[in-house]
């Protein structure tokens, strides 16, 4: 784990079973999050982004009604050191949360996603009806200099009364969220500018929460 992540751990662990949800500015240096975003260009330029879709198995289906960003699974395959290093970042995070909440997460899965001027994530909570796995969601951001007219905030709800905004996260490079998957409503305002992040889930696959 870096050091932005390491110094505000402890801050993210409270807040994480306070409130089911924790951001960490600067958690990642701007350079890993440029290297990961000239990746994600490389891989967008090769063709390697699909159109992202809602729901699993059989009641996958593509609403861009609901979501509108294009996404790229990341995976041992991918050659680049970022990613490679974005990976081990979700591994330590998973053992941290093993350690200090008693959890059995034992997988891990991210995208790069790509949300264009004018693209949005409706609001909706990370978990499948039919599979419980995903326990926390991990979203880094990789746009440096958001503005505030450039919108595309992350809104998060409040985890007691879901119809409350309790934050708007402006997806500044380095910034990163993590979240109860099955708890924590959020949403990705329409934004007006080109908008990158890495969104991932640790997953426990043993069936006991
Ligand atoms: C998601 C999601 C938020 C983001 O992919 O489920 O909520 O800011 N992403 O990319
Ligand atoms: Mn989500």
């Amino acid at each position: 784990m870096n050091d932005g992540m390491v110094k505000q751990l402890s801050q993210m662990l409270d807040s994480l079973s306070e409130h089911g949800w924790a951001v960490m500015p600067n958690a990642i240096s701007k350079e890993s999050c440029r290297a990961l975003s000239l990746d994600l260009n490389r891989h967008q330029d090769a063709g390697d982004f699909r159109d992202a879709s809602v729901g699993r198995g059989d009641s996958k289906s593509q609403e861009s009604s609901i979501r509108s960003d294009s996404i790229h699974w990341l995976g041992a395959s991918d050659p680049e050191v970022s990613i490679q290093d974005w990976l081990l970042e979700m591994k330590d995070l998973s053992e941290s949360l093993n350690q200090n909440f008693f959890l059995s997460l034992n997988e891990y899965e991210c995208h790069f996603a790509c949300y264009e001027p004018g693209a949005f994530y409706l609001k909706h909570l990370d978990r499948f009806q039919n599979n419980s796995e995903r326990i926390i969601s991990v979203v880094l951001f990789l746009n440096d200099g958001w503005l505030k007219v450039d919108a595309g905030e992350l809104l998060i709800y409040d985890r007691e009364d879901s119809s409350l905004i309790t934050a708007e996260i402006s997806p500044e490079a380095g910034s990163l969220v993590l979240f109860q998957s099955d708890k924590i409503f959020h949403e990705v305002r329409k934004t007006n500018r080109r908008r990158l992040s890495v969104a991932g889930w640790l997953r426990s696959n043993t069936g006991a929460l």
